[in-house]
């Protein structure tokens, strides 16, 4: 089984389906309410162990209800909680808002999330050990970099999810080996809105990127090579949050198997087109055995 050590966010997402998004200073009825366990971080490590992995979780937890919640989603996928902290406080949150066409907008307050500045004891002889190390951007940006340059250290193959986007310092992207941004944080990193543009502005950064292009798949590059187009299987999707850490969650399992990366793009887009035709993160995310190419 391919080791997967996953740092980063936990969050209790707080989700209200509504036929349309209020704007600015609108009162809108909505359907339903539900909280579901989510969080970038928490997310991929899901998606990955129900896609085969051997995962790790390193982040926080809130000391309450929530907190135990997240706790407990990770732990009945399968995925190692022993350097999950708790920290002092309430547990990170996202407040989403899902539409009828199944597309969303979400506030994250990182709360224990935020306590995550660096690597605490252990953590890096985690890292070492794996075959690849999942980071995103919902815990402060030390933290990530400290993350990236242990694996690094240690040559793990680290993957760099740029969301929520935001600018990035070149000593983290140095740190990178795969970057996984969607076409917005793309286009947010490069000023570039054509994302083949985008993919090779970032190639000079980073030596292999995929972006993600929602229901029109996702685009693949390296340094010296044309790049490559993966069509998304055709679906109707209810409710899109989570679909790109279920990519990059099944993405990284099948590469951590040997396959060579179109083939692996392919199952990481069967794996996220069932994640959007149910609602929810952690709940919608498949398992293995229903992973069909
Ligand atoms: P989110 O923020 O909603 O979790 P994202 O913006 O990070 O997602 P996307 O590019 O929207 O990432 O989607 C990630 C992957 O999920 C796509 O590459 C594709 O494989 C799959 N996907 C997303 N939306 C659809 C859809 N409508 N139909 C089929 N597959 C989809
Ligand atoms: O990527 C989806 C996740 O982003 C949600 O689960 C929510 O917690 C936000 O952090």
């Amino acid at each position: 089984m391919t080791a997967i050590v996953v740092l980063g966010s936990t969050n209790m997402d707080l989700v209200t389906y509504v036929a349309r998004a209020p704007k600015l200073g609108e009162t809108v009825t909505g359907r339903e309410f539900r909280t579901i366990p989510g969080g970038k971080g928490a997310n991929q490590a899901v998606a990955a162990a129900r896609a085969g992995g051997d995962v790790a979780m390193v982040g926080a937890v809130g000391a309450d209800e929530f907190g135990e919640q997240l706790r407990h989603t990770l732990v009945a996928s399968g995925v190692d909680t022993d350097l999950l902290r708790t920290a002092e406080g309430p547990s990170g949150t996202a407040h989403i808002v899902v539409d009828d066409e199944g597309g969303n907008s979400i506030v994250v307050i990182p709360a224990a999330n935020g306590t995550v500045t660096c690597l605490g004891p252990g953590d890096e002889t985690l890292i070492a050990a794996a075959d690849s190390l999942l980071l995103q951007l919902e815990l402060p940006l030390s933290a990530v970099l400290a993350g990236a340059e242990a694996g690094r250290r240690h040559g793990v193959r680290t993957v760099l999810t740029p969301a929520p986007a935001q600018p990035l310092p070149p000593e983290l992207l140095a740190a990178v080996d795969l970057l996984v941004p969607n076409e917005h944080e793309a286009a947010m990193l490069t000023g570039v809105a054509d994302p083949r543009a985008a993919a090779d502005a970032l190639l000079r950064q980073v030596p292999e990127v995929v972006i993600t292009l929602g229901a029109a798949g996702s685009l693949y590059t390296a340094r010296g090579m044309e790049p490559v187009t993966v069509p998304a299987p055709r679906v109707t999707a209810v409710d899109t949050t989570g679909a790109g850490d279920t990519f990059v969650g099944a993405l990284t399992v099948a590469l951590g198997e040997g396959r060579p990366m179109p083939e692996a793009m392919a199952w990481a887009s069967a794996a996220a087109s069932l994640c959007v035709q149910r609602p929810g993160a952690s709940t919608s995310m498949p398992y293995r055995t229903e992973i069909e190419v």
